[in-house]
């Protein structure tokens, strides 16, 4: 007999007892599911290189609100596609109130006020240059752009919106939103910072449901270099001083090691962006027969959860929710 005082395939003799010792669990109050929104009425325009998810127009929006809401699933975040017509320099259809999105945020709340609505707030889905920021020159300018945010974000919370999430990685738009908001009276309305948002080609399906890829060069003047880790700590600092209600790390799996960090170091909710391409790999794999869809999506999305996010922005959450 070999002498071993310990051995740790004990805890994991049997299904209760693994469950036992389990010390991450995925929840659907975590999940937050991404939406599409485009003009209309019973348009569904599914998107190729997401396989299950589709541009809805705000009819069937709603539909799909109310049916993941039954499963559970209670925060969505909203984003806008465009034709191009509607869009310009400075991105002026996104403060106007009767454009498809703030009306579509007005609908939603008064149809279905417990669903928590999650706006972004960045230029790109309605600048005709499409960048985050307004572009002069070949520059993306960063205070010019802040007013327009500003705008936007004070635009959409008068529409309702609970949450506000700047994607547009301009630096100081935090503080210049908070208080913009805190002017015209919405300090109920909290902001979920995309803190350490790097310039991925994980988005490319994303940009193909929005149609909202840069029409020249990249974004790598303001979403950070997937080479850097210590960075996410200025920009962490930076939400946090600025009065971040949540801090977000995208994408996630590839950046594990950046939401333990943010985690360890910051009292905040931390939430990953499980983006666009992370799905479409999965999805991909498992319509060639070559992974275990289900399988590797579940294990994906605990990894997220083990590595410190609490919150958990995924396309996959209507697929999760039902199995949990
Ligand atoms: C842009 C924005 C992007 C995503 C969310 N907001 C793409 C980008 O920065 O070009 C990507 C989300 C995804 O890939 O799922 N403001």
């Amino acid at each position: 007999m070999v002498d071993l005082s310990r051995r740790p395939r004990r805890n994991r003799k049997s299904e209760a007892v693994r469950a036992l010792t389990q010390e991450t669990f995925l929840h659907k109050e975590d999940l937050i599911y991404p939406l599409f929104l485009i003009e209309g009425e019973n348009k569904q325009e599914p998107i190729a290189s997401m396989p299950g998810i589709a541009r809805l127009s705000l009819d069937l929006l709603l539909e799909e609100i109310a049916h993941c809401m039954e499963l559970g699933i209670r925060a969505f975040a909203l984003f806008p596609a465009l034709p191009e017509s509607k869009k310009d320099r400075f991105a002026t259809e996104s403060y106007n109130e009767e454009g498809i999105y703030l009306k579509a945020i007005r609908e939603i709340k008064r149809q279905l006020p417990a669903a928590c609505l999650i706006s972004d707030v960045a230029m790109d889905p309605y600048s005709s240059d499409g960048h985050d920021g307004l572009v002069e020159n070949g520059k993306i300018l960063n205070d010019e752009t802040l007013e327009i945010l500003a705008k936007m974000a004070v635009a959409q919370a008068r529409a309702g919106v609970d949450i506000v999430a700047p994607s547009d990685m301009m630096d100081g738009r935090v503080g210049y939103l908070r208080q913009a908001l805190d002017d015209e009276g919405f300090t109920e309305v909290s902001i979920m910072a995309y803190t350490a948002k790097y310039a991925s080609a994980f988005y490319g399906p994303f940009r193909d449901a929005l149609d909202s890829a840069p029409k020249f060069g990249d974004k790598k003047t303001y979403q950070m270099n997937p080479a850097n880790a210590k960075e996410a700590l200025i920009e962490a600092d930076l939400d946090f001083a600025e009065g971040a209600d949540f801090l977000m790390v995208k994408p996630a799996l590839p950046y594990l090691d950046v939401i333990k960090l943010l985690a360890e170091h910051y009292p905040l909710p931390i939430a990953a962006y499980n983006v666009s391409g992370e799905y479409a790999m999965i999805k991909a794999a498992a319509n060639q027969g070559w992974l275990d869809g289900e399988k590797v999506m579940l294990e994906s999305l605990l990894s997220i959860k083990r590595a410190g996010a609490k919150i958990i922005l995924t396309y996959f959450a209507k697929e999760v929710a039902a199995l949990l």
